[in-house]
């Protein structure tokens, strides 16, 4: 059998045009979870859905090693990093990653994230302003993970690498000039981190033992030799930029609470109730929208086959959104947790399959501590209100938002929990 195919035009138009639901449509009108078409000019195969996100994940037949777009290596990734290793190279650095994000670091970074929600709070509230919460967030988690990671931040530079940091997930999918500008942010970041690395590495900067910045300075490849400054900086970048993008999923959180009062006067019930609540806010909500791997050689899977260096991409939307896994995928129903676990493969707002042989986002636990901070002071510690705006997600753009960024009044503060 060959898989079902779009008329040979390039779909990249169409793709950006869409970029969360474009592999969902055309699937439901070829009637098929995989189909081929052409991307940035290269055959390509489009795969939705548990199997095809187990398939995805297979390291026997896929690499990442240049798999990732240009445009995106120069702006979200930096070159160098994770991301695009393969095999024991990816094993020995991804637990460089692993070991940043066990549960006591995690927890140590969520008690910075709560610290900053307060005193932004308290300033907010002393300057009696209307607040939008996406930009006050870029700001407040810059300052967490710097302080977290010990990477030095002199106050007078927040707002310009908070800029930065954000530039390169919130612009590097713009169509318009807006992606230069993350090009541009993505050079500020890369010398700023360069150089912190190179501090670290000649004894100008003395970081405690367990943090990132001192084990990416001193991080080695298999082989014994250490990082070029370059690459430890990409990773210490990779770190940084997306512990400052939770703020996406942050903003997404208080959309929940607001648009979703039922199932969120439900989530304050139990720490079972909340968590599930942290789910669906991950499982429902366009952040993203896919992945790009290689074949590593000729195949043939469910009776399709796939030739040696084809470009495929996982829809990470759309298999969080397949009704087959998840049924009326388009409600927001957090109880739909309670009883059923997520998959490895059914479930992959972060990617999916293992943590610390695949590519598996290690990030997930410090998102899930940034919300769990952030619901409890949106929902116990800071009573506030939520001025008419325009509350739609954007999906045409690229992390999808509230259109507004979500503004809010702040009233009250209570001071402890
Ligand atoms: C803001 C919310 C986040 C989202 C939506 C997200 C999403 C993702 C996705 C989809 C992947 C790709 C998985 C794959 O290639 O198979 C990934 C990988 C990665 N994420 Fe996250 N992530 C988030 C937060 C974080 C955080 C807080 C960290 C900090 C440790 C982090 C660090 C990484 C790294 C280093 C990789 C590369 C892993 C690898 O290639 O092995 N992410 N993330």
């Amino acid at each position: 059998m060959s898989i079902p195919r779009i008329p040979p035009r390039d779909v990249t138009l169409p793709l950006l045009a869409d970029p969360y639901r474009f592999v969902s449509k055309e699937s439901a009108r070829l009637g098929s979870d995989a189909f081929q078409t052409r991307l940035l000019c290269r055959g390509t195969t489009c795969l939705k859905g548990e199997k095809g996100a187990a398939l995805f994940y297979d390291a026997e037949r896929f690499r990442r090693e240049g798999a990732m777009p240009s445009p995106i290596r120069k702006t979200l990734l930096g070159e160098g990093g994770v991301q695009g290793l393969d095999g024991e190279a990816h094993r020995h650095r991804k637990a460089i990653f692993m070991g940043l994000t066990q549960a006591d670091r995690v927890r140590a970074l969520g008690a910075r994230v709560e610290a900053e929600w307060i005193e932004a709070a308290e300033r907010w509230l002393r300057a009696g302003a209307t607040i939008r919460l996406y930009d006050e967030l870029a700001t407040m988690l810059t300052r967490a993970v710097c302080a977290w990671s010990e990477t030095p931040l002199p106050e007078a530079d927040v707002q310009l690498r908070a800029g930065h940091l954000r530039a390169l997930f919130d612009a590097a999918g713009a169509r318009n000039p807006r992606h230069f500008w993350s090009r541009h942010a993505r050079r500020r970041v890369d010398r700023w981190l360069k150089g912190v690395i190179e501090d670290v590495r000649e004894g100008r900067h003395r970081p405690a033992e367990n943090t990132a910045t001192f084990a990416l300075a001193h991080a080695r490849d298999p082989g014994g030799t250490p990082l070029a400054a370059e690459v430890a900086a990409v990773e210490l970048a990779n770190i940084l930029r997306p512990t400052v993008a939770t703020a996406v999923y942050v903003v997404f959180l208080a959309h929940a609470l607001h648009t979703q009062p039922e199932a969120a006067r439900a989530a304050t019930q139990s720490l079972a109730a909340r968590d599930a609540f942290i789910e669906e806010i991950r499982r429902f909500y366009p952040f993203f929208p896919s992945l790009v791997a290689t074949t590593r050689r000729d195949f043939v899977w469910e009776g399709l086959s796939f030739p040696e260096g084809r470009q495929v991409i996982l829809d990470l939307y759309g298999t969080n959104h397949d009704a087959n896994a998840w049924p009326d995928p388009e409600i927001f129903r957090p109880a739909r947790f309670a009883n059923r676990p997520p998959g490895a493969f059914d479930f992959v707002p972060q990617g999916g399959g293992d943590h610390l042989t695949g590519h598996r986002c290690p990030g997930e636990g410090i998102v899930h501590e940034i919300l769990m901070r952030s619901f409890d002071v949106l929902t116990t510690r800071l009573r506030y209100e939520v001025p008419k705006q325009d509350l739609r997600l954007n999906l045409r753009r690229l992390p999808a938002l509230p259109r507004s960024g979500f503004f809010l009044r702040p009233l009250d503060l209570a001071r402890s929990g």
